[in-house]
């Protein structure tokens, strides 16, 4: 069967039709898949039913998967070990958390920008879903540099942005007076030009865009809020509502996310994996 490509929402995301990830995919489908990545930032497959070596196949159209380290929790060898899944989850188990990011709201963000090399995309399995809430909202970022007023592009054109991780905050950090050498973070271009498409996109968000190069505090939080309200403008956002079975593939170099609260009570687990990345450039 031909694959469908369908607009979710006028500025990105669109649903695959007509493709079971648990089947092999052959090249030709593969390129159409890569193709419609590209030109719609975000892709939605749904009612797929997929074990980890189902994901790790689909992943692998779009890349290399990257690998991280985690401590083995429960009954495991004993140790650190290699693993490129992360449970997404509010899920606790004998007083532990299975996976990570726990319970409610996450403001935008793009996964990994304090890395030297960013991930290139997340794909996102949903397993378990809680009744109301959850939904997670894309931002396409090549529109919002669009969307820049010239005055404002041009005195920033050329300058850095400092990426940090630090999920918990849940307010401006002034970096100027916080050491942040506990806290992952590393210089990026404020503007890149994503590899694949040539295109510029703007590169902050306000969960881990702490600080740009070279303005006092003052100028800084006032174009960093000017800029944050440009990439969350709704006219530019697609809200995705989970349904269980759906694979959710987002671009983490053109587009940022956020999670909207949901009820603590109700379990919630996704399966992650990431593509590996490289330097951003201006
Ligand atoms: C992520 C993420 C959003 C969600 O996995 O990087 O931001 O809806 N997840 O859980
Ligand atoms: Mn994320």
């Amino acid at each position: 069967m031909a694959i469908i490509i369908r607009k979710m929402h006028p500025s990105l995301g669109a649903e695959v039709i007509g493709v079971d990830l648990s089947k092999p995919i052959d090249p030709e489908t593969s390129a159409t898949i890569r193709q419609a990545f590209d030109d719609n930032i975000v892709l939605i497959v749904r009612d797929q039913t997929l074990d980890e070596l189902h994901q790790l196949k689909a992943a692998e159209i779009f890349g290399k998967v990257a690998y991280r380290r985690r401590p083995v929790v429960g009954d495991g060898p004993g140790g650190d070990y290699d693993t490129p899944f992360m449970m997404v989850t509010n899920i606790i188990e004998n007083g532990k958390p299975i996976g990570a990011f726990g319970d409610g709201e996450m403001w935008f963000h793009h996964d990994t920008s304090y890395y030297p090399e960013p991930h290139r995309a997340t794909l996102l399995y949903a397993m378990k879903l809680t009744k109301t809430g959850g939904e997670t909202r894309f931002s396409n970022m090549y529109a919002a540099y669009d969307n820049i007023p010239r005055a404002l592009r041009d005195r920033l054109e050329g300058r850095r942005v400092l990426q940090m991780h630090d999920y918990k905050r849940r307010e401006r950090l002034n970096v100027d007076t916080t050491d942040i050498s506990k806290i992952r973070h590393n210089w990026q271009p404020l503007f890149i030009t994503h590899p694949a498409t040539g295109k510029k996109s703007l590169y902050v968000s306000r969960l881990m865009s702490a600080k740009i190069e070279g303005l006092s505090h003052e100028e800084s939080e006032a174009a960093l809020e000017q800029l944050f309200d440009i990439s969350e403008d709704p006219s530019i956002v697609y809200e995705h509502k989970w349904v269980l079975g759906d694979m959710v593939i987002w671009d983490n170099w053109c587009s940022i996310h956020a999670r909207n609260d949901f009820p603590r009570e109700e379990p919630r687990l996704m399966r992650r994996l990431t593509i590996e990345g490289q330097a951003m450039q201006f």
